[in-house]
């Protein structure tokens, strides 16, 4: 490794020791490192407005920290482990190419604030990318509900039969879930788009640094104001982020049950296209459906992500080295969680219900309920219709298509209000 930024002379460094600190630090700071590298930037002219840098030293800090952003954009740099963190690369990086004036950039600043803002802005674009993946899903699922609204599919409670249900009251109950996870997402991001920059180690610092300009430079929708909120939102707000996306791995997870159950020969409601399953080493026959497994297990790594930030924030006030911590788990639980996501569309698109299959497991006692609501609406008092239709002597057979036409009530497969659903999306998410 490096000498680290903090190196003094007559303070020992041990290499063991150091290695522990950083651990796999450096490399989960691949992922954060251009966003810190735009807020340095941001720094670097609040630092030309107080007068502590000129325009030229600013105009070299800028180009050489766009030039190293291009560098890891297209792979020629890649951070690694001779550095401490990214904080201390970008710093070794500008000092390397420009002397001095790459020695003047970490004035009023500290480590404490760069990895908090660095985070902020990492995960407003994983939360609209989330946001972005729930709309695309919610999308397919409007149009597949609109299309195969009356397409009988059998409805359990329970696990056990209960009434005739439709693909498109399937499809519909996902899509408002997934616009209920766009709304979280949304307004997850909203309550972390404010900036930390300028609040130093956590007790601001002797300098006029130029906060509202950090804060506008880099978009924020607002200044977090005390310098101590900074550090004790920290794990807080990656919580909240993986709480929201959290929502939509619980939805999906719901799905990828559903799909596994009905893609079974018992129940042989859907079919996937070949590209979705694997084979067996073993067993020449099988086909298994392993995309849906995985995304059904993915929550587990949210899950994970938030037990492990949780027991990290035991913490007294100000900046810990714990906190490091923070960061393996936010990117584990995101990597897999839009991944997961990112399959989502292409697999509702392209999943194919067997509707011989859906009518065969409905049986007559599935419309027992039609029935004790049809002898109340000719005007017998419901328990009592519920009796009459209890008796397996009255159930018959019938048409589930005429069961779905007369499921009348709002949300239900005879009037699925997609246009209500439509509208709340263009409103969360205009085109
Ligand atoms: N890698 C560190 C983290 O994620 C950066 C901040 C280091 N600050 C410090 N005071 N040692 O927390």
């Amino acid at each position: 490794m490096n000498t680290p930024l903090w190196a003094k002379p007559g303070i020992d460094i041990d290499a063991d020791i150091q290695r522990f600190l950083a651990g796999d630090d450096v490399i989960l700071d691949r992922e954060f490192i251009r966003c810190d590298i735009e807020a340095s930037a941001a720094h670097a002219e609040g630092l030309q407005r107080i007068g502590l840098l000129t325009q030229d030293e600013l105009s070299a800090l800028l180009q050489g920290l766009a030039a190293l952003d291009a560098e890891l954009a297209d792979g020629r740099y890649v951070l690694d482990a001779p550095h401490e963190d990214m904080h201390s690369a970008i710093e070794a990086r500008l000092i390397e190419e420009l002397g001095e004036v790459g020695k003047k950039i970490h004035a009023g600043r500290s480590r404490n604030d760069q990895v908090l803002v660095a985070t902020r802005l990492w995960l407003r674009r994983r939360l609209q990318e989330a946001a972005g993946l729930c709309r695309a899903a919610a999308i397919i699922a409007l149009d597949r509900a609109a299309a195969e609204a009356l397409l009988p599919l059998p409805g359990y409670t329970h696990l056990q039969r209960a009434m005739v249900s439709s693909a498109g009251m399937w499809w519909a109950g996902f899509a408002e879930g997934f616009l209920d996870d766009i709304e979280r997402l949304q307004a997850t991001a909203h309550w972390i788009d404010a900036n930390p920059l300028g609040s130093a180690a956590g007790y601001g610092v002797n300098l006029p640094l130029d906060r509202e300009h950090s804060t506008r430079a880099l978009g924020f929708g607002r200044l977090q104001v005390a310098a101590t909120a900074a550090q004790l939102s920290r794990g807080k707000f990656e919580l909240a982020a993986l709480e929201a996306l959290g929502s939509a791995l619980l939805d999906l997870r719901r799905l990828a049950w559903d799909l596994s159950l009905f893609t079974s020969a018992e129940f042989g409601f859907v079919r996937l296209p070949d590209r979705y399953t694997t084979g067996s080493s073993l067993m020449p026959n099988k086909r298994n459906p392993d995309a849906i497994e995985l995304m059904r297990g993915v929550y587990a790594s949210v899950a994970a992500a938030k037990t492990e930030i949780e027991h990290l924030l035991s913490l007294p006030s100000g900046y810990h080295r714990d906190l490091q911590f923070t960061k393996g788990a936010l990117v584990h639980g995101f990597g897999r969680g839009l991944a997961a996501l990112g399959l989502l569309p292409g697999l509702l698109r392209e999943l194919v219900w067997v509707p011989e299959r859906m009518a065969a497991a409905i049986e007559p006692s599935m419309f027992a309920t039609d029935l004790a609501v049809e002898l109340t609406r000719a005007g017998r008092p419901f328990r009592d219709a519920y009796r009459d239709a209890a008796d397996p002597a009255r159930w018959a057979e019938r048409d589930p298509q005429a069961s779905l036409a007369e499921r009348r009530s709002p949300g239900a497969a005879a009037d699925l209000r997609l246009d209500l659903l439509h509208a709340r999306l263009q409103e969360l998410m205009p085109d």
